[in-house]
């Protein structure tokens, strides 16, 4: 009887269990009535009396080990809730592949979070709209050249002649989204528009037929030129650096006036000169400009009460000057190898 007590107290201690049906394999065999153990406290009532007092001590032995042995599988098997079935809560974890965020979308929060710290919201619209307000209300006149085939998709079009408010496409830039805000809200007004815009355009190192872009519109009483250029270079040197500078070039845009184009002193040789910004010392990064008084009109904003500016950026344009990345396809290939490089608190 010794050698059967021995050889079940190295059965219930090497005993291992990787699922609840073993654990209750495990209970049956050595803990229930008709179970291992009890069949050896029957037996052992037949046994000597001089042999008693050794083996009762190893039989209670015995028991105590596999209630201790059950109550240990147990608690190592533990009920997951998420995968609904009991796991192991001992074992070493199964690595796995930890993604990062796309770029364009770390770059898009980070100018969201910068506006943000200046009291700009957040408006969104729908990609898919209309000539009202993707150009018309933008003082864009029916023959301005944007709305030609070239750089518009257009889902319906009234007619090949002529533009028509009622023709559907696809929006060109997010200032669309800021003529609705402009229609539905009154001043004053502070938000950004980031979002995916069209242009029918070949697909290059520099440009792409699809991309993203932030537009920022802030109207109220007085506000002038100063706010912009001081708006502008809060956001570059937040987004570039403390050290960046930025100059202003006079440009057009329909729904500015004035306009301008702003760069920043490039953020790899500091304005010195190098091959990134072909030795001018400086980067192109955005349009901007005071909002055209028929614009506010156009809208529903009395332009003699207030007065605006308003600015657009690319995404891919600010996220290449930031990380120095020459090829805007690389945005889209989604290969991995380039896409994890970014690690970010954005
Ligand atoms: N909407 C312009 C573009 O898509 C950018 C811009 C916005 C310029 C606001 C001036 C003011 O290029």
């Amino acid at each position: 009887m010794l050698e059967r007590l021995k050889k079940t107290e190295e059965e219930i201690s090497e005993f291992r269990a990787d699922s609840q049906e073993a654990i209750e394999y495990f209970r049956i065999k050595y803990l229930s009535k008709k179970g291992v153990i009890s069949l050896l406290f029957s037996e052992f009532r037949d046994i000597p009396a001089e042999n008693k007092k050794e083996l009762g001590l190893h039989i209670n032995n015995l028991k105590k080990l596999a209630g201790d042995k059950l109550e240990e599988l147990r608690s190592a098997l533990k009920y997951s809730e998420v995968s609904g079935s009991y796991v192991d809560l001992t074992r070493p974890g199964i690595p796995y592949f930890k993604g990062s965020r796309h770029p364009i979308s770390i770059v898009r929060n980070e100018i969201i979070s910068i506006f943000s710290r200046l009291g700009f919201t957040v408006s969104e619209g729908p990609e898919i709209d209309d000539d009202n307000h993707v150009f018309l209300l933008l003082n864009f006149p029916p023959e301005h050249p944007a709305r030609d085939m070239q750089d518009t998709f257009y889902i319906d079009r009234l007619s090949d002649e002529e533009s028509n408010p009622d023709d559907i496409l696809l929006r060109t830039h997010t200032s669309s989204v800021q003529v609705r805000v402009m229609q539905s809200e009154k001043p004053p007004l502070r938000t950004i528009s980031p979002g995916r815009v069209f242009r029918n355009e070949p697909i290059s190192a520099r440009a792409h037929c699809i991309f993203h872009q932030v537009e920022g519109l802030y109207i109220d009483k007085d506000v002038s030129f100063a706010d912009l250029k001081q708006t502008l270079i809060y956001f570059a040197r937040e987004m570039f650096g403390k050290d960046t500078k930025m100059r202003l070039r006079p440009s057009f845009f329909p729904f500015t006036e004035p306009s301008a184009e702003m760069d920043a002193s490039c953020t790899i040789c500091g304005g010195r000169g190098c091959n990134v910004c072909k030795y001018t010392g400086w980067l192109e990064v955005l349009g901007c400009g005071m909002v055209d008084p028929n614009v506010l009109d156009f809208c529903g904003i009395d332009s003699k009460e207030f007065t605006g500016f308003a600015f657009g950026m690319g995404i891919e344009r600010v996220a290449m000057l930031k990380y120095q990345v020459n090829d805007l396809r690389l945005y889209f290939e989604n290969d991995v190898r380039f896409l994890e490089q970014f690690r970010s608190a954005f």
